[in-house]
């Protein structure tokens, strides 16, 4: 594999990989419960035969490693925790696939899709739940278990919290930034903090170490939304695996649009579409049309590499040499430089 990132989150995935199946696999079958939740994982293929197809990019559990054996030297002792982050981002893309109605995450057909939306809300529910299964063999003192779990469950509660106002705000004509930035804080950046911080507090009780690679996920968290943003109107659905424009075909208040409601020459005309009830295939060209003369592409991807640089320079001096941290810097910066 070329790419040095690409080449670390393949290693550090098999790592999570492993933690994952033993507690899937560790129970009893039901039907067609689990399989479903492998198929999603990428393990599966539609008729459950196993194949080799790639899933997500394990991003967050990859961190979560990266943070711990960049502060303790080990990436093992996180292993449930890495497993439990990467279980919560799946359960939440799930549901996020009935919620934003759809067809297509990495280049296949969504759990919905292909099993209905009541098994698909019933699989996100189980691998939730299979994500405290997970992290429940933490092997931490009792006091660092409860601190762990408090944050764990926070930031479910945030991610959901973040999910309510990324839907709330598709059927709002207007929408501020300083909402959008509270949106993505809680949809997504939440949890690659959680991914950090977790990392950190496995390794260490230095709260001051602990809070600046809290600082760094929630940082880089931000920006990977932003990117995501980018990606949800720019992206190549063929490198993507998501269908194309469907942020603006949901109406979705992502940072470009709402850049284009204030800069935009023709910003009037946008509003006006963005107050339709629904988009023609017409609509959607104008839209896009309206944000790329606007540049909304050049300022999201401007504030996204704030962010980005933000983050990097909270690790700045911190366990310096370590392969482990410019890994983790290599990472970090992958998140916001990517283009799927
Ligand atoms: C997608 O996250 C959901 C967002 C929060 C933007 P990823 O891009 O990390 O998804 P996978 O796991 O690699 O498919
Ligand atoms: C996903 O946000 C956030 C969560 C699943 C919590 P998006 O809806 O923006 O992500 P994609 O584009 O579908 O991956
Ligand atoms: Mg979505
Ligand atoms: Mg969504």
């Amino acid at each position: 594999m070329a790419d040095p990132v690409l080449a670390i989150l393949e290693t550090y995935s098999a790592y999570t990989n492993r933690e994952i199946r033993r507690v899937i696999e560790g129970r009893k079958k039901v039907g067609r419960l689990q399989d479903m939740m492998m198929y999603h994982l990428g393990w599966l293929d539609e008729q459950f035969h196993p194949c080799d197809f790639k899933g997500g990019k394990q991003l967050r559990s990859t961190i979560c490693l990266l943070a711990c054996e960049a502060i303790g030297g080990d990436y093992r002792p996180a292993l449930p925790a890495a497993a439990a982050v990467e279980l919560v981002h799946n359960f939440s893309l799930i549901h996020d696939d009935i919620e934003d109605g759809d067809d297509k995450r990495r280049h296949r057909d969504t759990v919905w899709r292909l099993w209905g939306v009541p098994q698909a809300i019933n699989t996100g529910d189980a691998m939730d739940v299979v994500s405290y299964i997970a992290i429940m063999d933490l092997q931490v003192d009792p006091v660092v278990m409860i601190e762990v779990l408090r944050a764990f469950n926070e930031t479910i509660m945030k991610l959901c919290e973040g999910q309510y106002l990324d839907m709330d705000f598709q059927s709002r004509a207007a929408v501020s930034v300083d909402e959008y930035l509270q949106m993505i804080a809680g949809k997504t950046a939440a949890l690659i903090e959680a991914a950090t911080a977790t990392g950190a507090m496995v390794a260490t009780r230095d709260r001051d170490v602990v809070g600046r690679l809290r600082r760094f996920g929630h940082k880089i968290g931000v920006g990977f939304q932003i990117q995501d943003d980018i990606l949800g109107i720019w992206g190549d659905p063929a490198k993507t695996g998501k269908s194309a424009r469907n942020d603006i075909r949901n109406k979705k208040k992502t940072l470009p649009v709402l850049y284009a409601m204030q800069a935009s020459r023709d910003r009037e005309e946008l509003k006006r579409l963005y107050a339709k009830e629904t988009f023609t295939e017409a609509d959607i060209d104008r839209v896009f049309a309206i944000l790329t003369e606007a540049k909304a592409y050049e300022y999201t991807a401007r504030k996204a590499k704030q962010y980005k640089d933000e983050a990097l320079a909270e690790l700045d001096g911190l366990c310096p040499g370590r392969r482990a941290m410019e890994d983790l810097r290599a990472v970090g910066r992958f998140l916001i430089d990517r283009d799927f």
